[in-house]
C-alpha cells in the first residue's frame, strides 16, 4: 500500500509561483512511492470557524459543507505538504480559515483528549513547509511558520522541513530559477521517501 500524501495550495493563482513549486515537491513524492492529493484551498467551499464549539462534544463541526471531506482524509494521511504566499506577514485568510476550522481535531487532542488521529498515524506523519514571500524583510516567514506549526501540532503531522523563498518581487518567475526548482523536488523526494519506508516498518511490526 502507498502512503497517502495531501498537498495544499494556500495560493488563490492554479499556475502562479507557489503552486509551480508545490507541483515539484509533489513530483518528487510521487517518484518516492506516494499517493498525493492536492487541494485547491481557495477552491474549497467552506465557512471560517463561528466558534459554535460543538467540536467540544463532537469528532465533527456542525457545519455541513467541504470540510468534513478534509476532516477524513487528514485522519489518513501519511504526510502533508503546505504551499503558500506571504500575505500579511502571514498565511493567505483561504489558506488560515481551512486550519481555523481544524479546531475540530484540536478539541479531541487538547480538551476530550481523544486524539482523530490513530497512534500508528501519529508515529510517521511529517510535514514539509514551501513559502514564498514578495519583499525581502526580516522576519518574512514567521508568521507563516507559526501558524503551519501550530497547524501540523494540532492534526498530529510534525512540521519537519521548510523551504522558504524570499524577494519575488524581484525574482517574479520561478521557472528561472531551476536550483530552486530541484530544491523542492528534493525536499518533496525527501518527505515521500520517509512516508514510503515509515509505512514499510509500520507494516512489519
Ligand atoms: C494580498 C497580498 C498580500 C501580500 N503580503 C505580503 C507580505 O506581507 N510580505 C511579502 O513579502 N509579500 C507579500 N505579498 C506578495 C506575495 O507573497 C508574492 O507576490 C508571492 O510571490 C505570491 O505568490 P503566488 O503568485 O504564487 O500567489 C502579498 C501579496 C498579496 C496579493
Amino acid at each position: 500500500m502507498k502512503p497517502v500524501l495531501a498537498a495544499l495550495l494556500g495560493s488563490p493563482l492554479p499556475e502562479g509561483n507557489t503552486a509551480i513549486l508545490l507541483d515539484k515537491a509533489m513530483a518528487g513524492a510521487r517518484d518516492a512511492g506516494c499517493d498525493l492529493r492536492k487541494i485547491d484551498v481557495p477552491e474549497l467551499g467552506f465557512t471560517p470557524c463561528r466558534e459554535f464549539y460543538f467540536c467540544k462534544d463532537h469528532d465533527q463541526c456542525m457545519m455541513d459543507d467541504d470540510m468534513n471531506e478534509m476532516y477524513a482524509l487528514f485522519k489518513e494521511i501519511d504526510g502533508l505538504i503546505i504551499a503558500t504566499p506571504v500575505m500579511t506577514m502571514g498565511v493567505p485568510g483561504a489558506l488560515k480559515a481551512f486550519m481555523d476550522r481544524f479546531q475540530v481535531f484540536f478539541c479531541a487532542k487538547y480538551i476530550r483528549k481523544n486524539r482523530l488521529v490513530s497512534a500508528e498515524k501519529r508515529r510517521h506523519r511529517r510535514t514539509l513547509l514551501i513559502s514564498i514571500s514578495g519583499l525581502n524583510l526580516p522576519h518574512t516567514f514567521d508568521g507563516v511558520r507559526l501558524s503551519a506549526e501550530s497547524f501540523c501540532d494540532i492534526i498530529d503531522c510534525k512540521l519537519s522541513d521548510e523551504l522558504y523563498v524570499r524577494d519575488m518581487d524581484n525574482k517574479k518567475d520561478l521557472l528561472l530559477y531551476p536550483e530552486l526548482l530541484q530544491e523542492a523536488y528534493q525536499k518533496g523526494k525527501a518527505l515521500g521517501t520517509a512516508a514510503v519506508t515509515a509505512l514499510g516498518s509500520d507494516q512489519e511490526m
